[in-house]
């Protein structure tokens, strides 16, 4: 296991870590996460936000049947038919889709949830509310990784949105963004995989590729 607290090395093995243990997180890790999620920028400073801690098995098992249906009828068969993603290996791609298969359906055995969400009240999330709490999603996953422990930021369950946020009790108006399924996990921490940064970037013209990078 990578622990270096270097703050590159951290972020740069802070990936999906979908198999995680059922064994209790000490309350001080969790509120060291949530404090690093308070601590993102936010819209004018106006901290619209509310996180929702849950460790109520009950309530994590009514919403895993929103995740695995919206797997098994609207997300699995794109999988299938998908190519690989640049930087990944035809056989890496394959075990990413095993660990999400594994995640969906140990979604509820996850010590602990956090949900970010946004009180919208007559409104509805967009761009702009998005962009004021993925920054905290963000910071949560880099403490998470930080502490040990891993999580993996899934937005699956909002393919049933509504039968989603029901289960997780949410008041009329207020609106989740993610769900940070947050345990210890049973593999290593390892290097991200993603494609050259020069095909990613460009500079002053769109299509011109950026001369520092070799
Ligand atoms: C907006 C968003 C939604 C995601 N939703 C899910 C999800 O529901 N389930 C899941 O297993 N992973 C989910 N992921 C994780 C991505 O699949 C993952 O970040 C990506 O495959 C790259 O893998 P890595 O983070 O391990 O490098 C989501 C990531 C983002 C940014």
């Amino acid at each position: 296991m990578l622990d270096s607290t270097d703050f590159f090395d951290i972020l740069d093995t802070t990936r999906a870590m979908r198999r995680l243990k059922p064994d209790p997180v000490p309350d001080e890790l969790i509120v060291r996460i949530l404090r690093a999620g308070l601590h993102a920028p936010n819209s004018g400073n106006t901290q619209t936000w509310k996180f929702l801690v849950i460790k109520d098995i009950e309530i994590k098992k009514k919403v895993q049947v929103f995740y695995k249906r919206a797997l098994d009828e609207i997300v699995g068969p794109r999988y299938a038919n998908a190519t690989t993603p640049p930087g990944a290996t035809q056989d890496g791609y394959h075990r990413q889709h095993t660990a999400v298969e594994y995640l969906t359906d140990h979604y509820h055995e996850a010590p602990v949830w956090i949900v970010p969400c946004i009180d919208h009240g007559d409104g509805a999330p967009n761009r702009s509310s998005g962009a004021s709490i993925y920054p905290a999603v963000q910071n949560m996953l880099l403490a998470a990784r930080a502490l040990g422990l891993g999580s993996t930021l899934t937005t699956r369950y909002l393919l049933h949105e509504k039968e989603a946020e029901a289960a997780l009790g949410l008041p009329k108006g207020v609106h989740s963004y993610a769900i940070l399924p947050i345990g210890y996990p049973m593999g290593n921490f390892g290097p991200v995989g993603r494609g050259e940064l020069a095909d990613f970037v460009y500079q002053d013209s769109w299509g011109q590729k950026f001369d520092a990078i070799t």
